[in-house]
């Protein structure tokens, strides 16, 4: 049966073929009609040199005799073939002293000259149609003497040329009807046996089970390994997911590490600590850091247990510590071991704010900020990875332990664990983009940082598109095998498979039962801010940190109030920035910049007591962060450049309401996964400005559907299944290993 499907497919086909044609005999049809005439005059060419020989001798005699009324018989004989119109005889001085009746008036001795003259045209257009006209010398006894003219009808060859157009375009016409009917009839075919084929694939026929008979047809043979590996994924995946749906959960990942891997416990290595000890006034109070790494890897921590090892960066973290550095966390109902590591000022300057962030940050951020490389800083890095190596062996228990290594800081960790603890398994996970071959290639360390990473059992990061870069990164620089179907690098006798495990956060998100209700936490933040009922609120979340484009967002506030003045009065745009790596210049500059820009505006645009942008450049708890994601009609994402941008996926997780828009730099990780988001280029302000607009004004039924469709996706790809991913890759790879070197042991 021809469904409207078939029909469209083959559409797909005919439209062009169907305009091919068309311009096609256009094109032909000139060229047709050129030929032809180009045939048509030659003919009559040769027609008239044969009747001009033929006429001459007799003409002669009849001249030398002076024979008038023979002479003109003699012609008008001739002039009964239907093509001839007319003959005339020139004398030697030009004078045309005989023709017959039916001579055109225009034409004359002078306007006809001699055949033999190529260049000229012999076509002249008269009033009753075009003629064509060709001279020849006359001969009377053997010397020359005037000329024959004959006048050939042309009317016929436009007839002619007329039926021709008509043909070619009835030929065109009648093959592109018959074309047309074969590739309908081949595309339905084809669409039927297409179906069929990805049916039988999808009942697991020749894709699980062997192929007994080919069910598959030959095109979708190249299909049948790539879903093989991806149903044997999902397979495994839902296996471990909870029983009723396929979400996962901290269970399934305690499942999952019982009984792939060692056990529940994890070692999980980061710069940045989850829990911060900061002595204020006297007490000491625990703060959760604004950091995605934090976001992401702490549930999955308290999923699994086992010791996170961080730097112990607050100013009372010391005194909270065992002696053997160790706390338990979270503090207010303790689940995994918090090991800190001390560094002095001196080590923090050049590994922290020297290499990782003024080199390795602005290296990885296509943010236009140059990085800077010092041998004094990654002396330190060399240094402090060392350290953190040697922590990772202290604390394991066994000599195969699962280490989850974290981020740009820690490039040359896997390598150094790999040197202690040859068994381990090792997941490294990259949590910002990583650049392309040329870029990566002015550090100056480029070698040791790949052989570093290089010492993963996994190497993730958050898009395919990473995943290329590194790749290629390698193959630039480093003397590997690099087998690109498994996506796997061989390197000094160790396997990285490297893959893209895109991050993500809690769900169901951890305040869910214990949250004010939307109207409540609008309520709250209009009477802090002192915004009318009917106030429309915009939300900003974010370190600050120049590859935010917080500045580009704060313009496009600016763009918007300029387009749509309706909008003044009725609008706030309210940053959440938390301090960021103050130390740096970078960072300053960038802060004060923040500061100004947002006064100007303010100065521009603010009535009585409203002002477009209010600037919270202070740090806020994830619990009050989640109060204003609440309260927001809409959430704006314009980083110019970012691994993957959890504030997007978390303003999505706390609309229960199924209400607010998110509006989304397509230079996060997160568009490629939150389709629904207005996604923008934060760098075109007015486009930005216009999102925003759409934003408010967007009806409910809609913001509803985006808003569901972002949720389920961010709740069935959730943290857990993140982790559960690399760590079911990182038990298939193990098992590889250990399979490998049991029959090797045996050969
Ligand atoms: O985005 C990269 C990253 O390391 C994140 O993982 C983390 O959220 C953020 O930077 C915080 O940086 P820092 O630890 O320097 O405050």
């Amino acid at each position: 049966m021809i469904t409207i499907r078939s029909i469209r497919l083959s559409l797909r086909f005919i439209m062009p073929l169907v305009v091919a044609l068309t311009i096609l005999a256009y094109a032909v049809v000139p060229l047709v009609e050129k030929l032809t005439l180009h045939w048509f005059v030659r003919d009559i060419d040769i027609r008239s040199r044969l009747i001009a020989n033929t006429l001459n001798d007799p003409l002669a005699e009849l001249i030398q005799q002076g024979n008038k009324t023979k002479i003109n018989a003699l012609l008008f004989r001739t002039i009964q073939d239907e093509r001839l119109l007319a003959v005339g005889y020139c004398d030697g001085a030009g004078n045309l002293v005989h023709r017959t009746p039916t001579f055109p008036k225009s034409l004359s001795c002078s306007s006809a000259a001699s055949n033999d003259n190529k260049a000229i045209v012999p076509i002249h257009q008269l009033p009753q149609g075009a003629v064509h006209v060709a001279t020849y010398p006359m001969e009377i006894e053997g010397v020359q003497n005037g000329s024959i003219i004959l006048v050939h009808d042309m009317s016929f060859v436009e007839r002619r040329s007329e039926d021709t157009r008509n043909y070619v375009i009835a030929l065109f016409a009648l093959l592109g009807i018959v074309t047309s009917v074969i590739t309908v009839f081949v595309a339905h075919l084809s669409w039927r046996g297409w179906m069929d084929g990805v049916r039988a694939m999808l009942r697991g026929e020749g894709i699980l089970k062997p192929f007994s008979q080919p069910a598959v047809s030959l095109e979708l043979q190249p299909l049948v390994g790539d879903l093989r590996t991806l149903l044997r994924a999902l397979d495994t995946e839902r296996r471990f997911a909870d029983d009723s749906t396929i979400t996962w959960s901290p269970d399934s990942l305690r499942r999952l590490l019982h009984k792939q891997l060692t056990g529940e416990r994890v070692i999980v290595v980061s710069n940045r600590e989850p829990y911060i000890h900061n002595k204020e006034d006297g007490k000491t109070v625990v703060h959760r850091p604004a950091s995605g790494l934090v976001t992401a890897v702490e549930p999955v921590m308290r999923a699994c247990s086992g010791t996170w090892i961080a730097h112990g960066g607050g100013t009372a973290d010391r005194e909270t510590v065992d002696r053997h550095d160790r706390v338990m966390v979270p503090p207010e109902h303790p689940e995994y071991t918090l090991r800190r590591i001390w560094l002095t000022k001196e080590e923090e300057k050049g590994y922290y704010y020297g290499f990782a962030n003024e080199g390795l940050w602005p290296l990885c951020h296509i943010a236009h900020v140059r990085p800077i490389f010092r041998s004094g800083d990654w002396q330190q890095y060399v240094a402090i990875n060392q350290r953190f190596a040697d922590a990772v062996a202290k604390e394991t228990d066994s000599d195969d332990p699962v280490v989850l290594v974290q981020d740009y800081h820690l490039a040359l960790l896997p390598g150094m664990i790999r040197k202690t603890l040859p068994k381990a398994t090792i997941i490294t996970f990259w949590h910002i983009p990583w650049p392309n071959p040329e870029s990566f290639g002015i550090c100056p360390w480029r070698e040791e940082l790949l052989q570093g990473m290089l010492g993963s059992t996994i190497l993730g990061f958050h898009t395919p598109f990473h995943c290329k870069n590194f790749l290629e990164t390698v193959d630039r620089y480093l003397e590997t095998r690099i087998e690109h179907e498994s996506s796997t690098i061989s390197h000094g006798g160790n396997l990285t498979l490297v893959e893209s495990y895109p991050i993500s956060i809690q769900w169901p998100p951890p305040w869910q039962d214990t949250q004010l209700s939307v109207e409540q936490c609008r309520a709250e933040v209009r009477k802090i801010l002192a915004l009318p009922p009917d106030h429309k609120i915009g939300i900003g979340v974010d370190r600050q940190d120049y590859t935010k484009g917080i500045l580009e967002r704060f313009r496009a506030v600016e763009k918007l109030l300029e387009l749509h003045l309706e909008m003044i009065e009725r609008f706030t745009f309210i940053q959440i920035a938390a301090p960021t790596r103050t130390a740096l210049d970078d960072y300053q500059a960038f802060e004060a910049q923040v500061r100004n820009l947002a006064i100007r505006i303010n100065q521009r645009f603010s009535k009585g007591t409203w002002q477009p942008i209010c600037l919270k450049a202070e740090h806020h708890e994830p619990e009050v962060v989640n109060r204003f994601y609440r309260a927001a009609d809409v959430c704006v994402v314009t980083s110019l450049h970012d691994g993957m941008n959890l504030v997007a996926k978390e303003f999505v997780a706390s609309r229960d309401d199924e209400q607010g828009v998110l509006v989304l730099s397509q230079f996060t990780g997160a568009a490629h996964e939150l389709h629904e988001a207005l996604i923008v280029n934060p760098y075109h302000i007015e486009q930005t400005a216009e999102a925003l607009y759409m934003a408010l004004t967007m009806p409910e039924l809609e913001q509803r559907e985006r808003m569901l469709s972002m949720r389920a996706l961010v709740r069935d790809f959730n943290v857990y299944r993140w982790a559960g991913r690399m760590l079911l890759d990182a038990a298939r790879v193990r098992q590889r290993e250990k399979l490998a070197s049991r029959i090797g042991r045996k050969t």
